[in-house]
């Protein structure tokens, strides 16, 4: 189970790095702030003018007299609401274009971290980033940036209004206007800031917990440990429940204030207005003018509180998603990368030294290897050694800290990565198969491969039978990372899939760790069938099989210890040969017992016969 490591940056992204994430939505976002600003302008000058006519039909004139006020009374009435569809229409549209762009951004920078650079990450937080945070970050678009920018637009012409009326008036509604766009958000903001914080990290941890509580579902039904699980995530709930009406209760407070500074404008205008139309200075038919339009400005104000606590979610968000996007990837490409020629293609590592970003010291330290072509390599070595760095290195997938790994002569740095990845490939020890049908699986690695290939590939791996036993055939879906396969047939599953792709290079990390003898030499005699030309790095535990290989590597703690061909290192009398015969004689006992199943030796020329790694070596 993995704790609930969340990655955070404690005060929140920076203003202007928040706000920044705005800035492709722009032209957009005006656009929709210019419209909100004429839907509440025309709310306010819906009131004003209704108050005018009020007042002037009080004093039963002639229909001429309210004539222009009633058109004008119906424009504001109708236009109010068209200004604000089209505010939403296109606030909206800003609003999806942009989270859009920014998860495309995001996923691109996830593959550019995967793999060596993701375990800084728990697969959970990652999801809850990419969905929640990056939904978030709407709220910026449609309740932070256009309220803030329709109540400076409006407000500016509402006082300027009132002043021209009454300056008394006026000056009344700026201060109260102030208050409400100013003290009132920044107390509500400060209230809102701590409980962003700990809502951002809260959700990160309930969606890692839910993903843990899903794909660990058997193993905590076999230790009964679900109930403290589910415990866990009923707590993490509760908390975030907890943070919801604190929120709640933040909002309405700010609202309750700024209702209280809407009804004090509109008493203190009504009071200067009344004392003015008593000394004469002002006509008795705006008096109501003077009451209802600070009111109806107090529209412009009321969402910015909201806004204020949107805005420390979004610094929040913004923050956990710049932590991602701000990762240096293990690999960048060059700007201006070297194109591989082709074929015959010649991978080397020179002096290699390798480390992840998160590791504390080196993991490889000083690796040479040559993989010419037609070339057989197996590295061999105990559990946590470094071999799957090595391919990780090898593939691209992580920079040497020093010396370097050369394809054709040219260093992985000066090349595009995925040109080389389409040289050299890999079979790994857990292949990752995708939620849909084993054809789609399949033609991950050629696209173009026909039914007929893809089932081919499956029978040279020895699935032919179990192929032709399913109902759907190649359309049959296998489930959640193959949940409904057995272990052995999505590893061969993954071997099929490297004959699809046949690369030049092929890198094998342990391929057959599930399988038994006989469908191990039944995958191994598919691999080396047909690729003469073809470079082979097996990386193994077990070391029956490695008398063919050109040269054999023993690596311990990240380091070449012995090298040579099977001969020359049992000559040598080191691990290796040690290693041998203690597999020898664990070899023979295993002989001596009668097998439930008869593995025929299968013949496969020159190249390995027992590869069979299923033991740990430690
Ligand atoms: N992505 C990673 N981030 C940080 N450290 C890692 C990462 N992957 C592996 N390591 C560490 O690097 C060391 C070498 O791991 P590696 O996977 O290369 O071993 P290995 O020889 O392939 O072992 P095994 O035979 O068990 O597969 C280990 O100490 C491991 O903990
Ligand atoms: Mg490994």
């Amino acid at each position: 189970m993995t704790e609930h490591r969340v990655v955070t940056g404690g005060k929140g992204a920076t203003l202007g790095g928040t706000l920044g994430l705005a800035r492709p939505a722009l032209w957009r976002l005006l656009l929709a702030s210019l419209l909100g600003a004429c839907a509440i302008g025309a709310t306010i000058l819906l009131m004003a003018t209704s108050a005018w006519m009020l007042s002037r039909a009080s004093q039963r004139p002639g229909e001429a007299a309210l004539g222009l006020s009633i058109v004008a009374v119906q424009f504001f009435g109708l236009s109010r609401g068209f200004f604000r569809y089209g505010e939403r229409l296109v606030g909206h549209d800003a609003a999806f274009r942009l989270l859009a762009n920014l998860r495309v951004r995001f996923y691109r920078h996830i593959e550019e971290l995967a793999p060596a650079g993701l375990p800084a990450f728990s697969r959970g937080d990652l999801l809850a980033r990419m969905v929640g945070d990056v939904d978030s970050l709407q709220d910026l678009l449609l309740r932070v940036i256009p309220p803030y920018a329709t109540a400076l637009l409006v407000g500016v012409g509402a006082v300027a209004g009132m002043w021209w009326i009454l300056p008394a008036a006026g000056a009344t509604t700026l201060v109260a206007l102030l208050l409400a766009a100013t003290a009132v958000p920044w107390l509500t903001g400060r209230l809102a800031r701590r409980a962003a914080r700990r809502e951002a990290l809260l959700k990160g941890a309930l969606t890692n917990s839910f993903v843990d509580l899903i794909e660990g579902a058997a193993e905590l039904t076999v230790f009964g440990a679900t109930a403290a699980e589910v415990e866990r995530v009923t707590q993490l709930d509760a908390s975030l429940t907890r943070i919801s009406a604190s929120n709640a209760s933040t909002a309405g407070s700010g609202l309750g204030l700024t209702t209280l500074l809407a009804g004090l404008a509109a008493t203190g205008s009504l009071y200067f207005g009344a004392r003015a139309v008593h000394t004469g200075h002002l006509s008795g038919l705006l008096l109501g003018t003077l009451a209802v339009v600070p009111l109806a400005a107090f529209e412009l104000v009321s969402p910015l509180p909201a806004a204020t606590q949107a805005l420390a979610r979004a610094r929040q968000c913004a923050a956990r998603i710049f932590a991602v996007l701000d990762t240096p990837a293990p690999v960048t490409d060059p700007a201006h990368p070297i194109e591989l020629r082709g074929g015959p293609h010649r991978l080397e590592a020179r002096a290699v030294w390798a480390s992840y970003p998160t590791s504390a010291c080196p993991v490889l330290r000083g690796i040479d290897l040559d993989l010419s072509p037609g070339r057989f390599v197996a590295v061999v070595g105990r559990s946590g050694a470094g071999k799957s760095t090595l391919a990780a290195v090898l593939l691209d997938f992580l920079t040497p800290d020093a010396g370097t790994v050369l394809m054709d002569g040219v260093a992985l740095e000066r090349c595009n990565s995925d040109e080389v990845r389409s040289i050299v490939g890999m079979v790994d020890q857990l292949p990752h198969l995708f939620d849909a049908s084993l054809a789609a699986n399949l033609r991950l690695a050629r696209p173009s491969a026909t039914d007929g290939d893809l089932a081919d590939a499956l029978d040279r791996v020895g699935l032919g039978a179990f192929l032709g036993g399913l109902r759907d055939g190649l359309d049959t879906e296998v489930g959640r990372s193959g949940s409904r396969l057995s272990g052995g047939q999505r590893q061969r599953i993954g071997i099929a899939r490297a004959l699809l792709a046949d690369w030049p290079i092929l890198i094998l990390d342990e391929p057959t760790e599930h399988l038994d003898q006989h469908s191990a030499d039944q995958v191994m005699h598919a691999l080396f069938e047909d690729a003469s030309d073809r470079s082979t790095l097996l990386i193994a535990h077990r070391l029956s099989g490695l008398e063919v290989a050109d040269e054999i590597l023993v690596v311990e703690n990240g380091t070449v210890i012995e090298r040579g061909t099977h001969a020359a290192l049992l000559h040598r009398a080191g691990l290796y040969a040690a290693w041998w015969w203690e597999e020898r004689s664990t070899q023979s006992i295993a002989d001596r017992t009668p097998r439930t199943a008869a593995p025929e030796a299968a013949g496969i020329g020159s190249r390995p016969t027992q590869l069979h790694q299923g033991r740990d070596a430690q």
